[in-house]
């Protein structure tokens, strides 16, 4: 394997499982501490820089949100020595800014998942460390991923707060409409814990999220039924840019 340290890992989420130009792409697989990642990294060249790929949900899409061992993929990366990751995840979106095929980066999160395993400190003997996450994102690559996204002519929303839910079902409009009153403009099911157990291994981590839908009872027709349909015809708009903008994210 080449020795040149990888500039910067992609985890894809909904609709994203394969990375469009990456190249000469090698599959790293193997067992962690922390069990088996959702599959191989594939780590290639991408605009001409080393460049490392996971599926989040496995390349068939094969995990739900619950079932991703978000641990072992982030474990996985670090050992490649990866130190900065993009994080790509499929939203709902509930503020008006946020509505289907936008795409945003978030500058905050709250976490509604319940029981998922999200530190690495659980291990018998493990140190306890509480980290810091008042800034659950990283700030200079959360900036860098807006200008490369600016750069793409791609508008990208500045800010706001994910709201993570257990899933994998939709949310009720009342688990909605208390989630906007909480603040949250966007609604997923992954950005937790990676964001944290990203923070515990001190990698730079930011979310780059693409807006499938209307989250239940949002947007101009909230009574409306949300369709697979039309979640996978959003996200594959809100997807086409992203091959540019991680182009002008890795000249920068
Ligand atoms: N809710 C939660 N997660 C999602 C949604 C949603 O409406 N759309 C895409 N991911």
């Amino acid at each position: 394997m080449s020795s040149e340290p990888i500039a910067l890992a992609v985890i894809g989420g909904t609709g994203l499982y394969r990375l469009a130009g990456l190249e000469d792409a090698e599959a790293v697989l193997h067992a962690t501490p922390y069990g088996d990642p959702s599959g191989a990294a594939r780590v290639g060249r991408f605009a001409g820089r080393r460049v490392a790929f996971l599926a989040r949900h496995g390349e068939g899409h094969a995990l739900p949100p619950h079932r991703v061992n978000y641990r072992a993929n982030l474990w996985l990366l670090q050992e490649l020595g990866v130190g900065r990751v993009v994080a790509v995840n499929s939203v709902g979106g509930i503020t008006d800014a946020y509505g289907p095929r936008a795409i945003g980066v978030p500058d905050q999160l709250i976490d509604y998942t319940q029981g998922r395993v999200s530190s690495f400190s659980d291990m018998p003997g493990a140190e306890v460390r509480h980290v810091d996450f008042g800034e659950p994102y990283s700030r200079g690559l959360r900036q860098a991923l807006l200008e490369a996204a600016r750069a793409a002519g791609a508008e990208p929303v500045d800010g706001g707060v994910y709201g993570c839910t257990e899933g994998p079902r939709l949310e009720t409009r009342a688990e909605i409409a208390r989630m906007r009153r909480d603040g949250c403009d966007l609604v997923g099911m992954t950005g937790m814990p990676e964001a944290v157990l990203a923070r515990e291994l001190g990698l730079d981590y930011a979310c780059l999220a693409l807006v499938a839908n209307w989250a239940a009872g949002c947007g101009p027709a909230p009574e409306v039924e949300i369709t697979m349909a039309d979640v996978l015809a959003n996200m594959e708009a809100a997807i086409a840019p992203l091959p540019a903008v991680l182009e002008r994210l890795l000249a920068a």
